[in-house]
């Protein structure tokens, strides 16, 4: 007889049935995600979304590039299968991002291995058990504080994570000296996490002689850095953003890189990612790197991959893409400058000047976890708990209602 919940709820007091999800309980929303449908159930009209880190145009949408567009238009008539992958993924895509990130002279091109993934949170993922794979009693040691879902998601692999001092929330500034001396006991073999630009959540970056630094710091302890570069382009420029990494590649002999085409090239859904590897052991390292994704995943999926493929090898896409994420990020700069500016005229002098000199698409206000939830609940104004906003999620029509909750609830 087929269940119905009354008949299954009879059928239980009957008889003594082992039920396998009786022993878990539900569990909170994601701490980010959670609010994309907070934000959808608010029915007022003036809401602002600042969780996501999603990029707005000023009316407030998240357009499809027309990079993206063009390149969706020529793959339809141009792809001419839909056969298997292959766990590596797609060879041009693959090597288009190792030029993206490395750049085309760099020395370590050729040692380096790049596999096409799920987003970046694949990469992350595939390299975490890769980690665990070749070291599995190594430590990764990630920011505090840093983007939500690292923790989870590396920590899920059964790789023991610590964190290392990174932002002071007093002067919201990076403390170097703090993080370094923390990283001085790190020990050979583990992992450094690190932010390549565009830090999320604090959107503070390190400068050249911090990376320089690091790299000195590297070869003395015998730690991999490991960095995380999921918005190429939305700091300073593509170069600007990608030469802490290239330098840790030049003089570093490993490196382990995940890197998410969501923002950069706007393709969140279609999940486009890349894990990378810097090692003499390319061909070794490629070879378990194929066969974890077999065992996860099997392959990733191909859409989204084959769309920077063809914008980034493209003489006339590549360009227009590359104006496209100039104006995203431009974007954002103004906001920042625009903020703070508000912010100063509302009476908070220099209370927010931090967000105008920091980078990418997040900052903290520096609210505490009430005021956050007052903005929320009085004003229709979502962010993460922490304070971090999403600033794309601010436009020349909201930005002074934002400001004006921002300073009546920083005055409470
Ligand atoms: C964010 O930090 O808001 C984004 O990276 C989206 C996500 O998956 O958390």
């Amino acid at each position: 007889m087929p269940f119905g919940m009354n008949s299954l709820s009879v059928f239980l007091r009957n008889h003594r049935v082992h039920l396998m999800f009786d022993t878990l309980s539900q569990l909170p929303a994601d701490p980010i995600l959670g609010l994309i449908s907070q934000f959808s159930q608010d029915e007022r009209s003036q809401k602002i979304d600042l969780g996501v880190g999603v990029y707005r145009n000023t009316q407030g949408h998240t357009p499809i590039l027309s990079a993206v567009k063009q390149a969706e238009q020529m793959l339809l008539t141009s792809e001419h299968t839909k056969a298997y992958i292959g766990p590596v993924g797609d060879a041009v895509f693959n090597r288009s991002m190792a030029e993206l990130v490395l750049g085309k002279q760099h020395t370590a091109l050729e040692r380096m291995t790049m596999v096409q993934t799920p987003g970046g949170c694949g990469a992350l993922r595939v390299a975490a058990e890769l980690i665990k794979r070749t070291h599995a009693d190594a430590t990764i040691w990630v920011s505090d504080p840093t983007w939500g879902n690292h923790i989870p998601l590396l920590g899920d692999a059964g790789v023991t994570i610590k964190t290392y001092p990174y932002y002071n929330f007093n002067d919201h500034r990076l403390c170097f000296e703090a993080m370094f001396s923390c990283l001085e006991k790190v020990k050979a073999g583990d992992l450094v996490l690190l932010h390549g630009c565009c830090h999320n959540p604090s959107g503070t970056d390190l400068n050249t002689e911090h990376w320089q630094a690091l790299v000195s710091l590297a070869l003395r302890k015998g730690f991999v850095p490991f960095i995380d570069m999921a918005y190429q382009g939305f700091g300073e420029g593509i170069d600007e953003d990608a030469s802490g990494f290239r330098l840790m590649c030049e003089q570093l002999p490993e490196v382990l890189l995940a890197v998410s085409c969501s923002k950069n090239f706007g393709l969140y859904r279609e999940r486009v990612g890349a894990v990378g590897v810097v090692s003499a052991k390319k061909a070794i390292v490629e070879s378990h790197i194929a066969s974890i994704v077999r065992g996860i995943y099997s392959m990733p999926p191909s859409h989204g991959a084959a769309i920077v493929a063809a914008i980034l090898s493209s003489e006339i896409l590549r360009p227009l893409w590359e104006r496209e994420l100039g104006e995203m990020r431009e974007r954002i700069q103004q906001v920042r400058k625009e903020l703070v500016s508000s912010m100063n005229t509302l009476g908070a002098e220099g209370q927010f000047d931090h967000i105008a000199r920091q980078s990418g698409m997040f900052s903290f206000l520096g609210l505490t976890e009430t005021a956050v939830a007052a903005l929320a609940k009085d004003f229709g104004i979502y962010m993460v708990a922490s304070g971090r906003v999403s600033l794309a999620g601010l436009n020349p029509s909201n930005i002074n209602t934002f400001c004006g909750a921002l300073n009546k609830v920083r005055l409470r």
